[in-house]
């Protein structure tokens, strides 16, 4: 008998998602719902995931064990957001007024807003105003069913405000329940006072920025903007190559606006993924499913910035590629932090099905940060993370546009939100 301190109880639909990671093709469309399903954890991780039966014969509860309810709800696992921008202070409100009067993403970068604004408001913010915002955001997430989100630094763009940017990442996995992964992306831009000098910042990056956050152990993955106007693909590479070196792992922003290599150079480089996507061409997909490198699509990017282009995902899945979704969650491109309305976006504009959505939001966007031995579906071994849907059915999470079914969040095996509210003791 496996001992449980935490039982979910009688689910009318238990979608474990469970399964080899990552799941490519048609393995995709398998969600592996079992009906009545029962779910029990113990010290957070999972213990058991099946039938009543099954249950009743495998697991002896502890005395005062937490028991959720879960009849009438759909369980699944908790979202894993693979992308986002999470700590930037400001916002591009005014920017946004622009572009609905006709201004592009780019043109307001050529101003000296775009990125560049938010890294002004950035380096001004102190570490408290900073973390403060944060934490407001990761509740905003928790609420929208996200248990484990990446996080870029990449609004500093020098060694302290980088720095500051980590380090509140850093704070908030005591002071939050959800998992933060964090990312150095000093390549996101070039800062101003380099200008006219962008090959001494790359310098700086790769002699100084690079291995003083490694040095101080701030982040697990190093990622580059390797756009036009952003960073060559041969900056990309020297960058990556550099950081790979020094230790990290790496993610690219590639093909974002132009199809410049990038995604085959991440996977050239065994890149943990590629991101964005939208101007891949047929090179840029065989080599994504030739890897083991993730294909991750941001579908909230285009519909933010009104543009028709969107990452190919149905061309991504039918070739073979570990596709997952991502909100992309930052001030200028995507001011998305919800995963459910991302799941939507797959589902309406990329023409994914819901069962190929919620596994690309689920265990492929785990794989795309590394953590599939820990989260991302519903197996014995896995964090105890997870969410209760006031839903018949699973395919409700597309079926209803803009709605939130979730009633209730557990995370490593405790109620974090109950009744659509954050739970008092979630910290
Ligand atoms: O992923 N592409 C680079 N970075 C973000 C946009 C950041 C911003 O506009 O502030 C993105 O789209
Ligand atoms: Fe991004």
């Amino acid at each position: 008998m496996r001992s449980a301190d935490c039982v979910v109880a009688g689910c009318r639909q238990l979608v474990t998602c469970r399964g080899p990671l990552p799941k490519r093709g048609g393995a995709l469309r398998d969600v592996g719902v079992v009906e009545n399903g029962w779910l029990a954890s113990d010290r957070g991780r999972i213990v058991f995931a099946g039938t009543e039966r099954d249950f009743r014969a495998e697991v002896a509860v502890a005395d005062g064990a937490a028991r959720v309810d879960g009849g009438g709800l759909v369980a699944m696992p908790g979202f894993v957001d693979a992308h986002t921008h999470l700590p930037f202070a400001g916002d591009r409100q005014r920017e946004f007024g622009l572009r609905l009067r006709g201004w592009t993403y780019q043109q307001l970068a050529a101003e000296g807003m775009g990125i560049l604004s938010t890294v002004r408001a950035t380096r001004a913010a102190s570490r408290s105003e900073l973390l403060a915002l944060c934490l407001r955001r990761l509740d905003e997430m928790l609420l929208t069913g996200t248990t484990t989100v990446e996080a870029k630094s990449g609004y500093g763009l020098d060694l302290e405000s980088e720095v500051k940017q980590l380090e509140v990442l850093k704070d908030l996995g005591s002071r939050h329940p959800i998992d933060v992964v964090p990312t150095f992306m000093g390549a996101h831009e070039v800062p101003p006072e380099y200008r006219d000098r962008r090959g001494a910042y790359i310098d700086l990056l790769v002699r100084t920025l690079i291995p003083e956050v490694r040095r101080r152990n701030l982040a697990e993955f190093f990622d580059v903007f390797c756009e036009p106007g952003y960073f060559s693909l041969e900056e990309t590479e020297a960058m990556l190559r550099a950081a790979r070196e020094a230790g990290f792992k790496l993610k690219v922003h590639a093909e974002e606006f132009a199809a410049l290599g990038g995604a085959a150079l991440a996977a050239r480089l065994g890149a943990v993924s590629a991101e964005h996507l939208v101007s891949i061409d047929d090179g840029g997909i065989a080599a994504l499913a030739a890897s083991a490198t993730a294909a991750v699509c941001l579908p909230g990017v285009p519909f933010f910035l009104m543009l028709d282009k969107r990452p190919p995902a149905r061309l991504l899945i039918e070739a073979g590629a570990a596709v997952a979704l991502a909100s992309d969650f930052n001030p200028g491109s995507s001011h998305i932090s919800s995963m459910l309305l991302v799941l939507q976006l797959g589902v309406f504009t990329l023409g994914l099905s819901v069962e190929e959505a919620v596994n690309a939001c689920t265990g492929n966007g785990a794989y795309a940060v590394d953590r599939h031995a820990d989260v991302g579906t519903l197996e014995p071994g896995k964090k105890m993370d997870v969410l209760l849907l006031d839903a018949s059915d699973y395919v409700s999470l597309g079926y209803r546009p803009g709605a939130n079914p979730i009633r209730h969040v557990i995370k490593n095996g405790r109620l974090v939100v109950r009744d659509g509210r954050k739970a008092e003791a979630a910290g």
